[in-house]
């Protein structure tokens, strides 16, 4: 099943196994541009008729958390990612990118003249974070959006997904996972608001609806996907997850979108465990019913897993994070069922070409056209 062909809105593939986007902090400095290193590392990645999802991508200078993630918010960077999907292209994959504004999930050294973060509203999330020059900080109150200001962020978005176009992507994915701005405003633990968009569930997914609108003005609902973590760490405080999440993914459905992206819970992110087998509720399996359109799992899957997973209907297509960090060939491997090489966990977000395009690949005696 995870080699049988599937359109995903205007992306025709040939097969079911997905890269999601990942972080590695390897942007050019200064500028946070794309370069010729991350061009070889997707391109390493690609395989004829596969999606890749580009890493997360910040859509202007105050969407960014962390030191040398890229963005798509100037000339150089749009260039920079030119290179990346040219090459992707070349191998005969398709790519979209991930964009993103990690709100709260900042710090002023990051921000356009030292500003604080900007939120929904002014509550602080618990622990540590990155700052500038890559120092382990505590994070900071953020400053509570204006309604303007949270209104014009549509306007950002239509723009960041129009240079993603520029750029050569075949479509964008709205990163509104893992705690940043999207989900800071779906989640009354962080929104607190009192305006349009905080307090009741249709305001507190009035952003995610605009700002898919946006995109899809850009791009075509055809090519935007949207990305959301229904069991992610900040739900832990919510009343009604599942209610907030069925409604959220009720209200997506309308918008007939290329895709919808869900992220398992953590507790099952471990590559060689089947989630199911733990009890764990899977959030493919619980909003399937309410997704008509193609959904993309990922978290803790491994190639068994993820056949189960499809062949039960729960997800049309998986994503493998961990396993394509450490396997640039990964589809070769999973259809010659070879070994899955393991991950270095210190180089994920450090190191340049170290732990990110020196994996080797399959031997070529256990190539798929050596088997053959
Ligand atoms: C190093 C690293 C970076 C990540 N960066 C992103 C990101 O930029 N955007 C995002 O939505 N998820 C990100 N994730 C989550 C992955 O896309 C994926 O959901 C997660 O790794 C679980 O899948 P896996 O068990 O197959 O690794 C990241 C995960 C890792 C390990």
């Amino acid at each position: 099943m995870l080699f049988s062909p599937i359109e995903i809105g205007a992306l025709s593939l040939q097969h079911r196994i997905v890269m999601p986007p990942l972080t590695r902090m390897r942007a050019k400095l200064p500028g946070n541009v794309p370069h010729t290193l991350n061009a070889e590392y997707y391109a390493q990645r690609a395989s004829a008729g596969g999606l890749i999802i580009a890493e997360a991508t910040q859509v202007c200078p105050s969407g960014q958390g962390y030191p040398a993630t890229p963005g798509i918010h100037s000339e150089a960077q749009v260039n920079g990612w030119r290179e990346v999907t040219d090459a992707v292209h070349a191998r005969g994959g398709k790519i979209v990118l991930q964009l993103w504004h990690v709100g709260r999930l900042s710090h002023s050294s990051f921000q356009p003249m030292g500003q604080l973060p900007v939120a929904p509203s002014a509550i602080a999330a618990p622990g540590l974070h990155f700052s500038a020059d890559w120092t382990q900080v505590p994070l900071e109150t953020p400053r509570s959006l204006e309604t303007h200001e949270v209104m014009a962020l549509a306007d950002v978005y239509r723009e960041a997904a129009t240079h993603a176009l520029e750029a050569g992507f075949d479509g964008v994915e709205l990163h509104a996972a893992n705690g940043y701005l999207v989900e800071q405003f779906l989640l009354s633990s962080a929104n607190q608001r009192t305006d349009q968009y905080g307090g009741s569930l249709p305001n507190r997914i009035r952003l995610l609806s605009e700002l898919t609108q946006a995109l899809i003005d850009a791009a075509g609902a055809d090519r935007v996907g949207v990305r959301l973590s229904p069991f992610g760490f900040g739900q832990r405080e919510e009343d009604a997850p599942l209610i907030t999440y069925r409604y959220a993914i009720r209200a997506l459905s309308e918008h007939k979108l290329a895709y919808l992206h869900l992220i398992e819970p953590r507790a099952s992110m471990s590559p060689l465990t089947d989630s199911a087998s733990e009890g764990i509720p899977s959030a493919s399996e619980l909003f399937r019913s309410d997704w008509p359109g193609v959904l993309i799992a990922a978290g803790g899957y491994d190639p068994k897993s993820a056949e189960r997973a499809i062949s039960r209907g729960q997800a049309d297509a998986i994503a493998f994070g961990r396993l394509f960090i450490a396997n640039p060939d990964l589809v070769d491997r999973i259809r010659a069922d070879q070994e899955l090489a393991p991950w270095h966990r210190g180089t994920f977000y450090c190191g340049g070409a170290s732990g990110y395009t020196d994996y080797p690949g399959l031997p070529r005696a256990h190539s798929p056209e050596a088997l053959a």
